[in-house]
């Protein structure tokens, strides 16, 4: 009878809410969503959240607990994380937050507590034994940085407890995500938002990336249509166990320079390579999605030229 009243909870929880991809998936999930209430949560509030809104620690086990029983939650998508360049800083922190939080939610889904996971992963799951170019869904994934040894461990989690206990969770590897709602924090790929900020305001940037350095990157409205597609997707559809590749757009430094200077004639870039030069030289160029492609659908919206118009659009709305 308790199993039964836990499958009918249809009410949502995000941890980590407040971060760069949470606010805007808060937002989209209350907007989809009506009649489901969504719970915004994490360590500090945010004025863009809304209500309803709970301080909460993602490691701590006893205070979700307490939420999910309060909002009879169903649904629990978690986005709280330390991402790679931070994570080379604190590496045993990145490994307990990134672990025990994924580990908390796993359990309670086996407890048929809640009954639906939302995990990211990421393309920092591979390393530089990795095939670069589109790089596959099943490949050599030997990460070098303690961000992709815990997102490679969590995809093995989720894919055991799934395998095993039969849990839904679902998992996309995401590429680094350009936005400019909310600034990200602490990642490798962080540089292609910080240069518009910085072509905006001063006319110039300096790019801790070498102009050559090509990544696979996304426009935060694609990943998070993804993320509610796959969610939204029948069970049996969601092949993948641990996570799937999903590939949006692919440029380097100088060639999201040279697209921003369609709009501002005289930015210049220069380039001084610093410590995350190292992780983003272990990282693929590009990502073959042909995974989530057939098993539901997905096809990326934004290319490069759609995405540098939508940034300078959005970060001039903020001025
Ligand atoms: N954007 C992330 C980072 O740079 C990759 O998942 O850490």
């Amino acid at each position: 009878m308790q199993d039964e009243i836990y499958q009918m909870n249809k009410n949502i929880l995000i941890l980590g809410a407040a971060g760069q991809i949470g606010s805007e998936l808060t937002q989209l999930l209350r907007g989809t969503y009506p009649d489901r209430t969504v719970v915004a949560s994490d360590l500090h509030n945010s004025d863009v959240l809304g209500t309803p809104f709970e301080l909460l620690d993602a490691t701590d086990e006893k205070a979700i607990r307490q939420i999910i029983e309060k909002y009879q939650i169903g649904e629990v998508y978690l986005m709280a994380a330390m991402l790679s360049a931070t994570a080379e800083k604190y590496p045993e922190k990145a490994w307990q937050l990134n672990m025990q939080s994924l580990l908390i939610v796993l359990n309670l889904a086996k407890e048929k507590r809640i009954n639906k996971i939302f995990w990211p992963s990421s393309i920092a799951v591979f390393g530089s034994t990795t095939p670069k170019q589109n790089t596959p869904q099943v490949t050599i994934t030997e990460p070098n940085t303690v961000y992709g040894i815990s997102k490679l461990a969590g995809e093995r989690w989720c894919a055991y407890y799934r395998e095993k206990y039969g849990v839904d969770v679902r998992s996309i590897r995401y590429p680094g995500l350009i936005s400019w709602k909310t600034p990200p924090g602490g990642g490798t790929t962080d540089y292609a938002i910080d240069i518009f900020h910085q072509a905006l305001k001063n006319g110039k940037y300096e790019c801790f990336l070498t102009e050559n350095t090509k990544l696979p990157m996304m426009y935060m409205d694609d990943a998070i249509r993804a993320t509610l597609q796959l969610m939204a997707a029948d069970l049996s559809g969601v092949k993948i166990c641990s996570s799937y590749n999903l590939a949006g757009v692919s440029f380097s430094p100088k060639e999201l320079a040279n697209a921003i200077q369609k709009y501002i004639s005289d930015f210049c870039i220069i380039y001084r390579p610093d410590s995350r030069q190292a992780i983003a030289d272990t990282w693929p160029q590009s990502i073959d999605d042909v995974c989530a492609r057939q098993d539901w659908n997905w096809k990326a919206k934004f290319d490069l030229e759609h995405t540098v118009l939508e940034m300078i659009k959005g970060i001039k709305s903020l001025q």
